[in-house]
């Protein structure tokens, strides 16, 4: 969107529903009263409900259900998150978008779509990306060593659970990164590293939600184990405040991780986590492994005990819960 439609559409959101002449908006923003015209009309065709009459002006009765970068921005109260947001209404995948254009990008910038041709999921898996869902990805490049690079993806897992939970409803972690409401899957995130040797050039942290999205319609393999925030508050959620929220939440625990030992972030994690105590089975890239979850080590890795009681520790792998105990 253009800064003179971002303009205008600010003047009419502050003016509380009291008309603004397109005198006035021209003088504001030193162009014609055609030119207004005309971003008023552009500003209709993406979906903002205006009326306009010739004797008293302009007024914005409602804004479109879109995660417009501008929206988005109006209320953020980030300052490293989001600090950029590039908005498309359809893409093959926020992650690849991101990665394309991280080199040249500061860290905190985030790239969000309405919808994903390919959206990716972990482990070589596909991500349903309908309408309504939050598809969002996010730059960073923190100085961290390569191989810590996967404490992020539990950071986010806590920066999502508690944007959740501030919309009162009871989310937890199932480790390494999946967010579960009564145990079905509501959110997934995937984090991509591009780095040489030990240096991190930039992380992409790729958070998928299913927001307003009806899991009925999705592949029977997957709606089982599906919710969406709209099934679980018997109303659509409002996307761009819970975007808003989700990316304070998630600064807010950026900033724990890099000033604070990852301990403290550890801890938290496990108050939000669902695995521990449970059976597991865990697909790593080499294994399988079989036992019960009973913690996680001060670096984020899973600390399984096997049947012959041996314990393993796990950095990354498919979690499948297996008996309940
Ligand atoms: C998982 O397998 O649980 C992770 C799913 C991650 C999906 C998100 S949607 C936004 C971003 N872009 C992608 O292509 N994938 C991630």
């Amino acid at each position: 969107m253009s800064d003179r439609k971002e303009d205008i559409l600010n003047i009419l959101k502050n003016s509380d529903q009291k008309p603004v002449s397109g005198e006035e908006l021209g003088e504001q923003l030193g162009i014609s009263r055609t030119m207004v015209w005309k971003y008023i009309k552009s500003l209709k065709d993406d979906g903002y409900n205006i009326t306009s009459s010739t004797k008293t002006g302009y007024i914005l009765n409602s804004s479109p259900d879109m995660l417009y970068s501008e929206e988005i921005l109006s209320g953020l109260k980030t300052s490293i998150i989001g600090n950029k947001i590039y908005h498309f209404d359809e893409l093959e995948s926020t992650n690849e978008e991101a990665k394309r254009l991280a080199p040249d990008e500061d860290e905190g910038t985030v790239i969000i779509s309405e919808t994903q041709k390919s959206g990716r999921g972990r482990m070589g898996r596909d991500w349903t990306s309908p309408r309504g869902g939050i598809y969002m990805s996010v730059i960073l490049k923190p100085t961290i060593p390569a191989s810590h690079a996967y404490h992020l993806t539990l950071v986010a897992g806590i920066a999502v659970a508690n944007a959740i939970r501030n919309l009162g409803i009871n989310a937890c972690i199932k480790w390494p990164n999946d967010i579960l409401i009564n145990n079905r899957k509501v959110c997934g995130i995937l984090t991509e590293i591009n780095a040489e040797i030990e240096k991190i050039d930039y992380i992409v942290l790729g958070m998928g939600i299913n927001a307003n999205v009806d899991t009925g319609m999705f592949s029977s393999e997957l709606k089982e184990g599906s919710t969406s925030l709209k099934s679980e508050l018997g109303k659509p959620v409002e996307r761009v405040s819970f975007v808003q929220n989700l990316l304070y939440e998630f600064e807010q625990e950026y900033i724990k991780f890099k000033s604070k030992p990852f301990n403290d972030i550890v801890d938290e994690w496990i108050s939000l986590s669902d695995t521990i105590g449970k059976e597991v089975s865990i697909m790593t890239p080499s294994k399988m492994v079989e036992g019960k979850a009973i913690g996680v080590t001060k670096n984020g890795a899973l600390i399984v005990k096997k049947d012959d009681g041996e314990k393993e520790e796990i950095i990354a792998g498919r979690c499948i819960y297996t008996r309940t105990s």
